[in-house]
């Protein structure tokens, strides 16, 4: 190779070495080998010997200039790390933070967890049931025949296979409890249940229920209050919350009755929020009908027993103020990460 082929090789050789290097470190072995005792341009210097004594002074500017144009360039490589490093350094207050989202239990999952809590902790155990049921154990075992309007009443997703719907309350899930188990019984049923409503502020074609059943040899219309008066002043806890209950109709209890509690953005003196009522119903719940009992093949000479359903949209909305059931199922992160 000639003295201006390497000449020309290294010119273009150490721009694109120099380019390439990526670390410190890099740019430093980039100068040893071109700028070095013993690197690439000192290599034809010495080479110089062979031109005649005209030729060497010219090619002796040629090559210190190739020398100092290196070094530039690994200065300015280097600096460029430095600055980078500054920059990393400068701690900057006003720039915007980088804060990371904590991940949280949607409002529904949370009011769910609570109401297992509130009723382990008064000596419940949890049951659950299947979604897709039999109008057997959706109505005819809860004593609502047929004909009955009450069937009318629910509003029922059917499905193509034979006597297969979506539930409508949690109430079937008593009939299999008690079909399969003996009494006494003393259990909570959670789940989602279905009904054909348009969507609004009240009403989606999916909710959530708490059933509750608790059967036993001297359970009482005064047993029924008290358990669920106390979920009341547990669940609402810190506020002097007031319930009362009014007769009411459920085909598979008798007597049946809903529950109120005072309304907590009144005070129970009457506002927008409970039509100027004090109130607002939370519940349905009843002492169980023998003719369920019966379905059941439970004894009802020897036991006895209420139940209850509350919707547990409902109950979120009223513990933390939520004017609108949609907001539930729209995943809005705005309104989601509030809880
Ligand atoms: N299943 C009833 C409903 O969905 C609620 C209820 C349950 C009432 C148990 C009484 C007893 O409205």
């Amino acid at each position: 190779m000639s003295l201006n082929e390497k000449y020309e090789k290294i010119s273009a050789a150490y721009l694109q070495d120099i380019k390439e290097a990526g670390t410190l470190q890099d740019v430093e072995e980039v100068r040893v080998k071109y700028i070095g005792r013993s690197g690439e341009v000192n290599k034809i210097f010495k080479e110089l010997g062979i031109l005649s004594p005209e030729e060497r002074p010219a090619w002796g500017k040629k090559l210190n200039i190739l020398k100092s144009d290196i070094t530039k360039s690994v200065e300015d490589k280097k600096e460029q790390f430095s600055q980078k490093d500054e920059k990393e350094d400068i701690f900057d207050p006003t720039m915007p933070g980088n804060y990371s989202r904590f991940p949280s239990i949607h409002p529904v999952t949370g009011i769910l967890r609570e109401i297992k809590d509130i009723f382990s902790s008064l000596g419940f155990g949890v049951a659950y049931g299947p979604e897709i049921e039999s109008s057997y154990h959706n109505f005819t075992a809860l004593n609502i025949p047929e004909d009955h309007v009450a069937r009318e009443m629910h509003d029922t997703f059917y499905l193509n296979q034979e006597d297969k719907l979506l539930r409508t309350h949690t109430s079937p899930v008593q009939v299999r409890v008690m079909e399969n188990n003996d009494p006494p019984y003393n259990i909570i049923v959670p789940g989602k249940c279905y009904r054909r409503d348009t969507i609004d502020a009240s009403h989606s074609p999916v909710f959530h229920q708490v059933e509750g059943l608790m059967v036993d040899k001297n359970i009482n219309f005064a047993d029924l209050k008290g358990v669920l008066a106390e979920f009341a002043k547990l669940f609402f806890k810190g506020s002097d919350v007031k319930t009362r209950f009014r007769p009411s109709y459920f085909p598979f209890t008798e007597p049946s009755a809903e529950m109120d509690i005072s309304c907590r953005i009144c005070q129970g003196k009457g506002c927008s929020s409970c039509s100027q009522k004090g109130w607002l119903e939370i519940l349905g719940a009843g002492m169980v009908d023998p003719e369920v009992f019966k379905h059941c093949n439970v004894d009802t000479e020897k036991w006895q027993g209420f139940a209850f359903g509350m919707g547990v949209e409902r109950l979120a909305m009223l513990k933390y103020g939520i004017s609108d059931m949609r907001f539930f199922y729209l995943n809005d992160i705005r309104f989601l990460e509030q809880f």
